[in-house]
């Protein structure tokens, strides 16, 4: 279904305007603010409901004023009148019969769509809008959110795991501590025997003297020096079997560097378990990261995106893999346009308000594209020659060419 006539009185800056399409391509040309768009959009106006009406639709001065689509089955026309808050909408045959639900008829052949490609690609909404089509719409973005948590939560595991790898220091013998309490109890007895030792020796050499001096008591003397020096053989005895006091001392010394030596190890062995676990967390959202992948790879292959080469990748709905912001602003109109057909199979209409961006390459492009899917395209372009298309001036059309 294509259009076959246009009319539209008092619309926006429109004054009277019939328009009867000769061929597949209708280019509207006329200066900046002629009225180009406003052709585009009184025949979106007729068609796509009240949602897209500005507040004043109605020519500045007129009190009426009305847009009509011929669609060959269907006539559509809307009127308005002057504010602009309702309009209402007529849909007849050609032979005059009017419809009952007008809108929702007309809303079944426009389909799930906006005014026009540029307005679509342009949407701020436009990547959710064809994920949606595509029946990607629900949980499939917050697996996005869900991969990118756990894919932060990684890089912070293995960062971690990282330092500790940098403190993990190698060779370390297992040392045992020694219990330095038992080794200063066995030095202070071996210091007490010394003592005593040193005593009884002082003894034998004052009874020695007092010999010497006091020789009358020498009998008495002699007998301590008997008892005195059998006690010191004991004790020498005793002392050959003990523990050395420097040996104790050299034990004492060491046994610090020892329990350090230990304490290192016992520290570097937590580092470890540590690292370990780090690194099990960092392995176990690896797995859960790919599964989502995965996941999200299904999803992506069972997609059913309108144009063939659109895709989905990194968040960002793409076309021949490049992400759709990216695209020059030809290809995206002409993106534009293939999404429409898809989503207006029935209606045989697509509207291009910015056709001025296309080189003449990509002009013969569009209406390849269209052509072959009998498509009827409606372009405005700036051109005030007066010798292309339709020439509006002032709201007015001046001149149709061939
Ligand atoms: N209700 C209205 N009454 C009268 N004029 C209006 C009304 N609404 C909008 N206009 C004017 O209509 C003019 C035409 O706008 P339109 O967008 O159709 O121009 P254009 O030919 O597409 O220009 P461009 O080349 O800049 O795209 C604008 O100057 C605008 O101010
Ligand atoms: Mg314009």
């Amino acid at each position: 279904m294509k259009i076959l006539g246009f009319k539209a009185e008092n619309i926006l800056n429109l004054k009277c305007v019939e328009i009867i399409p000769q061929g597949d391509t209708v280019i509207i040309t006329g200066k900046n603010g002629a009225g180009k768009t406003d052709v585009l959009n009184a025949i979106w106006y007729a068609l796509a409901g009240t949602k897209d009406i500005p507040s004043e639709p109605v020519r500045k001065g007129e009190e009426k004023g009305y847009t009509e689509v011929d669609l060959g089955d269907y006539i559509a026309t809307r009127k308005f009148t002057k504010g602009g808050a309702t309009s209402q909408l007529e849909v007849k045959t050609k032979e005059g019969a009017k419809f009952p639900s007008p809108q929702s008829l007309l809303d079944k052949l426009i389909g799930d769509t906006c005014f026009n490609p540029v307005d679509l690609m342009t949407s701020k909404n436009r990547d959710e809008m064809l994920l949606e089509i595509a029946g990607l719409a629900g949980n499939f973005r917050t697996l996005d959110d869900e991969r990118q948590e756990k894919y932060s939560k990684r890089r912070f595991e293995n960062g971690e795991a990282k330092k500790l790898e940098a403190q993990i220091k190698k060779g370390l013998e297992k040392v045992e501590p020694v219990n330095v309490q038992e080794l200063i109890e066995e030095r202070d007895q071996a210091r007490e025997r010394m003592n005593n030792i040193g005593l009884l020796e002082e003894v034998v050499e004052d009874a020695e003297e007092k010999i010497k001096e006091l020789r009358k008591e020498i009998e008495e003397l002699k007998e301590d020096i008997e008892t005195n020096r059998e006690k010191l053989n004991n004790c020498y005895e005793k002392e050959k079997d003990s523990p050395k006091l420097e040996e104790l001392q050299d034990k004492f010394q060491q046994a610090e560097g020892r329990n350090q030596k230990a304490r290192d190890y016992e520290a570097n062995e937590k580092i470890k378990a540590q690292y370990k676990e780090r690194t099990a967390t960092s392995d176990k959202l690896t797995e859960e990261i790919e599964e989502i992948d995965k996941h999200k790879k299904e999803l992506i292959g069972n997609a059913k995106f309108p144009v063939p080469g659109m895709g989905y990748r990194d968040g960002k709905v793409t076309f021949k893999d490049i992400p759709l912001d990216q695209l020059s602003k030809s290809e995206e109109l002409l993106l534009g346009v293939q999404i429409q057909m898809a989503l207006h199979p029935d209606l045989k209409v697509i509207l291009v308000p910015d056709a001025s961006l296309l080189d003449s390459d990509n002009m013969k492009k569009l209406e390849e594209l269209t052509g072959k899917e009998g498509y009827q395209i409606w372009v405005e372009r700036v051109d005030d020659s007066g010798q292309v298309g339709v020439y509006i001036e002032n709201g007015e059309i001046k001149g149709v060419n061939k």
